[in-house]
């Protein structure tokens, strides 16, 4: 079985799930990502809302807290005119000691057609998705992936350049602990982007040129003709120990201020996967600069994104739509 579950044949896109953009090819994300543009002009034109989910059971089931990734999937199926259940897991079944198998087989025999899932282990989204008979999409399984927030990453810096293809893409700080950092780096190298990663050394993971990427332990070096920085949240939830030796020196040497953009192109433009550590990673001043800030951008395609992905997975279900080949002619 493939890194996103079993082959379903019968349309361009042949996965049944959504579980990391690890294996995926250039032709099945450049798929996900122009339909995602399509819902993006939809909305643009005040035609966003449909009823193509009419009928059909979104889940949200979150083992992790979240705020911008449960909510957009809530509106993205809401907008497709599914019913849409936010399942916050937390502590509650946990404690009653229900484990996470038991709870997708409960929610399985509620015969949902797409179950979203967030968990803080890196593979229960995979070992869920094996167990329950709709489409899984995996909403962040521990340090391992998150593939919706880097599809709408590269969506959000195609709209602002045309192309992924030679752009040079730095992805700065928490390295180690960033699902978001894995995703992004599948999809980047994969659609021919440079990817450089940019941490101190004990947030640097061992053996990262072998995803392809440039690794560098100084922001003034690693950030030089850069068009994309990518700033990542210091994951302290993550650590066990300490990986820094203060936060104020930290935002020292990998913060990003004013001073260390001047080494990335003159253009260059800046994201964050949220929430903000302001002070931390990154200056309020740079996060909320207009001119090349994509911070609020990357949250509003995060929406059409988690349409993309929730109507590409249910396409079995609605015999009569084109191959989904066709429609990314
Ligand atoms: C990211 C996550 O949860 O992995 N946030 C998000 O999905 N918007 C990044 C983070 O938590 O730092």
């Amino acid at each position: 079985m493939s890194a996103n579950g079993e082959q379903s044949g019968a349309f361009g896109f042949p996965h049944r799930h959504l579980l990391g953009i690890e294996g995926l090819s250039p032709l099945e994300i450049g798929f996900l990502l122009s339909l995602s543009q399509d819902y993006a002009d939809r909305n643009d034109r005040g035609s966003g809302r449909s009823a193509l989910l009419e009928g059909r059971t979104v889940i949200n089931l979150f083992f992790e807290n979240s705020t911008r990734t449960r909510t957009s999937f809530e509106l993205a199926g809401k907008r497709l005119g599914a019913d849409v259940i936010n399942m916050q897991v937390g502590w509650s079944s946990i404690k009653k000691g229900e484990t996470l198998i038991d709870t997708a087989m409960t929610l399985n025999a509620m015969h949902p057609d797409v179950l979203v899932v967030r968990h803080p282990d890196s593979g229960a989204v995979s070992l869920l998705s094996q167990k329950v008979d709709c489409a899984v999409i995996n909403a962040g399984d521990g340090s391992h992936e998150h593939p919706t927030q880097a599809l709408l990453d590269a969506l959000t810096i195609i709209r602002r350049r045309g192309a992924l293809k030679d752009l040079t893409i730095a992805i700065c700080g928490d390295i180690s602990h960033s699902r978001v950092a894995r995703s992004n780096i599948h999809l980047l190298t994969t659609m021919g982007a440079r990817v450089r990663a940019i941490a101190p050394p004990t947030l640097m993971p061992r053996a990262i040129e072998r995803l392809g990427v440039e690794p560098h332990f100084d922001m003034r070096k690693g950030l030089a003709d850069c068009d994309i920085v990518m700033m990542l949240r210091l994951q302290t939830e993550r650590m066990q120990g300490s990986f820094v030796p203060s936060i104020r020196e930290y935002f020292r040497f990998f913060g990003l201020d004013k001073e260390k953009l001047l080494a990335a192109k003159p253009d260059a433009l800046i994201m964050h996967p949220g929430p903000m550590n302001r002070g931390v990673e990154i200056d309020s001043e740079i996060a909320d600069d207009i001119d090349r800030s994509l911070i609020r951008e990357q949250v509003e395609m995060g929406v059409v994104v988690r349409m993309a992905c929730l109507d590409t997975l249910t396409r079995h279900l609605r015999p009569d739509v084109a191959p989904v080949g066709a429609a990314a002619s």
